[in-house]
Order: structure tokens, then sequence, then C-alpha cells
């Protein structure tokens, strides 16, 4: 979906979407294909790229808040349609930061031994919680999935560190008011966009690129490791000024910092894999690279983590 084609259902521009937001394009998952379908799609190729079977896999987690069913969850539905047999599975709802809350829970268990091998996925078709009636929401976001095969490292190479932080106050400047246990739908439900995403973009953005830099800094710091030791810096694809206020705050060029925003829009979880993978596929991450990840989303909830390519 191209910003001209939002030109014909709200009242926007091409120009307005570029300079605000930095992107051109989003894709559109169909109709009949779910966010399930993705991450299996996803799961499947991280897997190939892995050489790793589907019984050493034993940890299943996926980070979403575009679910197919609010019972059971997406990992479910990814292990039984690709069967891992030796697997636990669950969901993890942490917005745009699901993937690396995803990496921080897997390197947790694999660190503690109590798992061997995770799969770990961000997987998200905002489509299908997104409001085309409203241009402050639906320029923004974009279908997308990637995922990751987590396993014990012996050379050093791998996960660093990660970290995570959430405030649940700020809870209602990024959420979706009805459809839950507080306020379920009814029959005269009006559809007013309240089960939709609803956004105070301007108060994201500035605690975004706050919380940001803060999370890059102490994972840094937790990895024993300064600014300078980065060759990448991998953030969650949001908004182009997001991204460069990021670099700014950080004090690194934009030469160091990933960004595919113009193609792909916000895709919440998937955003971060889904940079990863293109960043690696382009050519940019050399072995021994200090890789940062770096993501913010609805909760409020926001995390990074370092990893030694
Ligand atoms: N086209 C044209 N005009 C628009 C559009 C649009 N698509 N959207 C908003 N406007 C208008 C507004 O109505 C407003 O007009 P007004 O001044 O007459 O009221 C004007 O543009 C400026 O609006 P602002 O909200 O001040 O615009 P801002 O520069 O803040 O950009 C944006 C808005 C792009 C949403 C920005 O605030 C942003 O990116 N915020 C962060 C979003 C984000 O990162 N979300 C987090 C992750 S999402 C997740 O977790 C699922």
């Amino acid at each position: 979906m191209t910003n001209a084609d939002l030109e014909k259902i709200v009242d926007t521009s091409d120009e307005w979407i570029v300079t605000r937001t930095g992107i051109r394009q989003r894709r559109i998952a169909q109709d009949d294909m779910s966010s399930a379908d993705m991450a299996v799609e996803a799961a499947r190729r991280a897997l190939e790229m892995s050489g790793r079977t589907h019984e050493e896999i034993d940890l299943i987690i996926t980070g979403t808040v575009t679910p197919d069913y609010r019972l059971p969850s997406n990992a479910c539905i990814v292990q039984e349609r690709m069967g891992f047999p030796n697997a636990v599975a669950f969901d993890v709802v942490a917005a745009c930061a699901g993937f690396i809350n995803g990496l921080s829970i897997a390197q947790s268990y694999i660190a503690s031994g109590v798992h061997k091998r995770a799969l770990v996925i961000g997987t998200e078709k905002l489509s299908s919680i997104t409001n085309y009636e409203d241009r402050n929401t639906c320029v923004l976001f974009g279908d997308a999935a990637g995922a990751a095969v987590i396993e014990p490292s012996e050379n050093g190479h791998g996960l660093l560190s990660t970290y995570m932080k959430s405030d649940g106050s700020m809870r209602d400047w990024l959420w979706m008011p009805t459809g839950g246990s507080r306020t379920p739908y009814s029959a005269d439900f009006a559809f007013d966009g309240t089960d939709k995403i609803q956004m105070a973009g301007s108060d994201v953005f500035k605690v975004a690129v706050k919380k940001m830099a803060d999370a890059v800094q102490n994972v840094l710091r937790d990895a024993g490791l300064t600014v300078d030791d980065v060759s990448l810096v991998v953030p969650h694809q949001a908004n182009i000024r997001i991204i460069e206020a990021l670099a700014k705050r950080l004090r690194v060029g934009m030469d160091k910092v990933y960004q595919n925003i113009e193609k792909y829009g916000n895709t919440s979880a998937a955003s971060v894999p889904l940079a990863l993978d293109e960043a690696n596929r382009e050519g940019l991450l050399k072995p021994g690279d200090n890789i940062v990840l770096v993501a913010f989303g609805g909760g409020l909830i926001w995390g990074a983590a370092v990893l030694k390519w």
C-alpha cells in the first residue's frame, strides 16, 4: 500500500507522510493471511537457516498484539502447524518490543539451562487493528513477520545482554479500548474506532526517543561496552524522525543506524527481526561486530539487546 493509495482513503499526502514519518509504502497481508500464517513462514525460513531440526526446538515465543485468536496463542498455532514435539509455546504482549522481549526471555531460559533452543518470532497483522478512517494512525502501520533460532553459544558470539523496562502509567497513549474483558464487544457495539489502535502520537514520540536511548545505554553497560564499540544499531522502525533523534541522543552517525521504514512502515513486533534480516542480507553484519537492537511500544514497554555477530 503506497502513500498514493492512502491519499485516496484519507485526507493526507505523500509529502506529509514522507516528511513526518519517512514511510513511502507498507505491506498489507491478504484477507486470508493471518499473523500466524506469516509467523509460520518466518519460522520455517529461520529454522532452515539455523540447520536445526523441529525436534531440537524446545521453546517457542511469539511477540504479537495481533494474534489469530485471543485463545490459543499464536505460538501454539505455529507449534501445531509446523510440528515441534518437544517445545512449550507461548505469546508475549509487548507491542513493538515483542521480539526483543522474546529474545530476553529465551536468553534467560537458555542461560539457566531450563531450555536448550528457542524459536523467537515477531509477527503482526497490524492492518487488522488499524482504523483506515484515522489519518493519524493508518499511514503508519504495515504487516510482517520475522524469526530467529536462539541456542547456547560456546565462542562468545551471540546475545551478550538484554534489557527490558515498562511503565504502565502511559498505557492509554497507545491502546485499543474495546474488545477485552473490561469492555467486551456487545450486540450494539458502534464500531466507532475504539476497537482499533488509538495513539497520542506526539506524546509517544518524545518518550520513545528518551526510553530507547536509556535502554541502549543500559544494555551496553551490562555488556561492558560503550557506544563506540557498536558497529550497527538496528532500531524499531516507527518513524524516521524518532530514529534520527535517537541517533543524535546516542551521538552515533546515521551511517551506523539501520533503517528500512520507507518500505514497510511500522510493523510492531516484526520490525526488528525484519530490519536485522535485511541488514544481514545486505552484507552489513560482519563476524565480531557488536549489534544493538532496540524497540519501544504500547504498554508502554521498551528494551534493547546487544549481540556479537
Ligand atoms: N496526513 C496529513 N496530516 C496529518 C496526518 C496525515 N496522515 N496525520 C496527522 N496529521 C495532522 C494532524 O491532524 C495535525 O493537524 P492539526 O495541527 O491541524 O491538528 C498535524 O498533522 C500535526 O500532527 P502531530 O500529531 O503534531 O504530528 P507529528 O509531527 O507528531 O507526527 C506522528 C505524527 C507521525 C504520528 C508522530 O507523532 C509519531 O510518529 N509518533 C510516534 C508513533 C510511534 O512511534 N508509535 C509507537 C509504536 S506503535 C505500536 O506500539 C503498535
